[in-house]
């Protein structure tokens, strides 16, 4: 209680003339204050603005909140099209950025899971603990209808974090809640990849890269697309067995029905949406699973006949990240085969537009990651 009320369980954001008053929002005693950026409505779409919210103090936690100092965030294509305002979401005065990983610095009295000085990463769907997706879901998924890591410091409950793999500092951590976990759940909690597969990756983002990675340590056998020659040496590198540029080759199922000896992958990473599904479809085994991850090609219709879906007997699974109980399954796998995430460039919290454009210009391989502290 503080001067009579309760503490909220959502903390008031304030702006810097209120902060430096040491006021919050709702005129409570002193609090403090965390940097953070927000989504600012400019006409169809989004401006990043640098302010200050309002944190409760450590003795103010909710009975099973802790309070986490940020140390790493992730940017996701997701994040792109909140800011471009592709998809027509009301995020205005919102925090961006579902992904980011950092050290506890306080934490409720009725915590029990973690301690002071643990490393932990939050989970995009705080609610989603296990099992089924719930359409509640939605009203909760971080950088989205809730404030999400653009920040120094995040309070959640105590169930909304998974512990960071041991051989992982924050930073990298920072890449695994939307990227990783859509890669782990879309390949092995769906899909139940298994060593003597094949798999079909679209691209080099953060997704595609981690599904490149958690397939080759399951023992599969992987194709990657790119537009770039480049990023296939690097996906080879990291253990691809092929690659073929999309650009050069518009029919890329070609290459990938002749690399698989004309029987096509069990597994397509499908990241591209209604531009990329007819290829997709062209390149999966009779049998198959497409994971339907993606939209980098838009949010329309898909132009061509969905029929080689039957014909094939083709399983489609639409994905959304995943519960945090298969976060903790991966973790324990990332952490066995000691995977390190692919972390392309690094930006201060200061430079985080220019980490939004870096990561809008499609230059990267793999992770795009803000440093907070
Ligand atoms: N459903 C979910 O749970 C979920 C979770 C995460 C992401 N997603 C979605 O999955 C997609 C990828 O997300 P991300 O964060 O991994 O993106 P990202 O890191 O920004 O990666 C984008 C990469 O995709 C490749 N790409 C772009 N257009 C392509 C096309 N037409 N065909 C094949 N590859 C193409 C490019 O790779 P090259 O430079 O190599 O060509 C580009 O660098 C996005 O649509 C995102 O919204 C969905």
């Amino acid at each position: 209680m503080a001067h009579g009320f309760h503490i909220p369980k959502v903390y008031p954001r304030c702006l810097d003339s209120q902060a430096n008053l040491n006021l919050d929002s709702q005129g409570f005693r002193p609090m403090q204050t965390s940097r953070a950026w927000f989504y600012r409505k400019n006409q169809a779409a989004y401006d990043l603005e640098l302010g200050h919210q309002s944190m409760p103090r450590p003795d103010e936690l909710g009975e099973r909140d802790i309070l986490v100092a940020i140390e790493g965030v992730s940017l996701n294509y997701r994040d792109l099209v909140a800011w471009k305002n592709m998809a027509g979401r009301g995020v205005d005065g919102r925090v961006p950025a579902s992904d980011g990983a950092g050290t506890v610095v306080a934490v409720g009295p009725s915590v029990t899971q973690w301690r002071v000085g643990d490393r932990v990463a939050g989970c995009f769907f705080p609610r989603w603990q296990s099992g089924r997706f719930d359409l509640s879901h939605h009203r909760f998924d971080l950088g989205g209808n809730l404030d999400g890591m653009l920040r120094e410091q995040v309070v959640m409950h105590e169930d909304a974090w998974v512990r960071v793999p041991a051989h992982l500092d924050t930073l990298a951590a920072s890449t695994l809640p939307c990227a990783a976990l859509t890669a782990w759940y879309s390949l092995i909690a769906r899909g139940g990849l298994t060593k003597d597969q094949m798999v079909l990756v679209l691209g080099t983002g953060g997704v595609s890269v981690f599904a490149l990675q958690i397939a080759k340590h399951v023992g599969a056998r992987v194709v990657v697309t790119s537009s770039s020659d480049d990023k296939l040496m690097r996906a080879r590198s990291l253990g691809a067995d092929e690659g073929v540029n999309y650009k050069a080759h518009p029919q890329w199922s070609e290459q990938v029905w002749s690399w698989t000896g004309g029987r096509g992958v069990d597994h397509v990473v499908e990241v591209g949406g209604p531009g990329t599904l007819e290829q997709s479809m062209k390149s999966v085994a009779g049998g198959g699973h497409i994971a339907l991850i993606g939209v980098l090609t838009g949010f329309g219709a898909p132009t061509t006949s969905l029929f080689p879906l039957l014909a094939r007997n083709v399983t489609l699974n639409g994905i959304y990240v995943g519960p945090r109980d298969e976060f903790v399954r991966m973790n324990a796998f990332l952490e066995e085969h000691r995977i390190e995430p692919v972390i392309d460039r690094v930006f201060p919290l200061e430079a985080a537009p220019n980490a939004f454009a870096y990561l809008a210009s499609g230059q990267h391989f793999g992770k795009v990651v803000i440093r907070i502290a």
